[in-house]
C-alpha cells in the first residue's frame, strides 16, 4: 500500500504517494525526472547517487524515499542560479574534475556537504572526506585539485573578473 509523503527537493515541495519499498534515487529519478543524480554500484559504496538530506550526505540508493519524509533534499539540479553556476561545478570545469561525468554529480554534492559544514578543509581532510566517491576516470587528483580551487577562493575570483 502507498504511503504518502511530503519533502521538498531543490526548494520545491512535493506530496507524493509512494510505495514503501521504493528508494529515493528512483523517485528523483523517475518520478521527479531528476536525472542528474546518477546509479553506480547501488549497494552504497561507490557515491554516484550522493545527495544532501537535511545538510547531510546520503546514499540515494540506500534511502527509502518514505524516510525522506519533512527532509529537504537537494540534488545536483539544486545548484546552480539560473544561469549561474555553483563554484564546485565551475571549478570541476576550470579544472577538469570530470572525464566521462557519471561520478561527477555525487563527487560535487560530497564536496558541497563538506564545504557547507567546513569551508576552509586541508587538502587532507578533501581527500579524506571524498574517499566514499569513487572515480574510474580522472585518478582523483584533478577531483581534488577542484574541490581545493574553491576552497582557496580561485574560482570565485575568476567568475568575478569575467562578470
Ligand atoms: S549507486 Fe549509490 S552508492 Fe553507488
Ligand atoms: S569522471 Fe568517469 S567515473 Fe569519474
Amino acid at each position: 500500500m502507498k504511503r504518502t509523503v511530503e519533502f521538498t527537493v531543490n526548494g520545491d515541495a512535493y506530496r507524493l504517494d509512494i510505495e514503501p519499498n521504493r528508494r529515493l534515487i528512483d523517485v528523483l529519478r523517475d518520478d521527479l525526472g531528476l536525472t542528474g543524480t546518477k546509479e553506480g554500484c547501488s549497494i552504497g559504496v561507490c557515491g554516484a547517487c550522493t545527495v544532501t538530506v537535511n545538510g547531510e550526505m546520503v546514499s540515494s540508493c540506500l534511502m527509502l524515499a518514505v524516510n525522506a519524509q519533512g527532509a529537504e533534499i537537494v540534488t545536483i539540479e539544486g545548484l546552480a542560479q539560473g544561469d549561474r553556476l555553483h563554484p564546485l561545478q565551475q571549478a570541476f570545469i576550470e579544472y577538469g574534475g570530470f572525464q566521462c561525468g557519471i561520478c561527477t554529480p555525487g563527487q560535487i554534492m560530497a564536496a558541497k556537504a563538506l564545504l557547507d559544514h567546513n569551508p576552509h578543509p586541508t587538502r587532507e581532510e578533501v581527500v579524506e572526506w571524498m574517499t566514499g566517491n569513487l572515480c574510474r576516470c580522472t585518478g582523483y587528483y584533478k577531483i581534488i585539485d577542484s574541490i581545493m580551487a574553491v576552497v582557496e577562493g580561485k574560482v570565485a575570483r575568476a567568475q568575478e573578473a569575467t562578470t
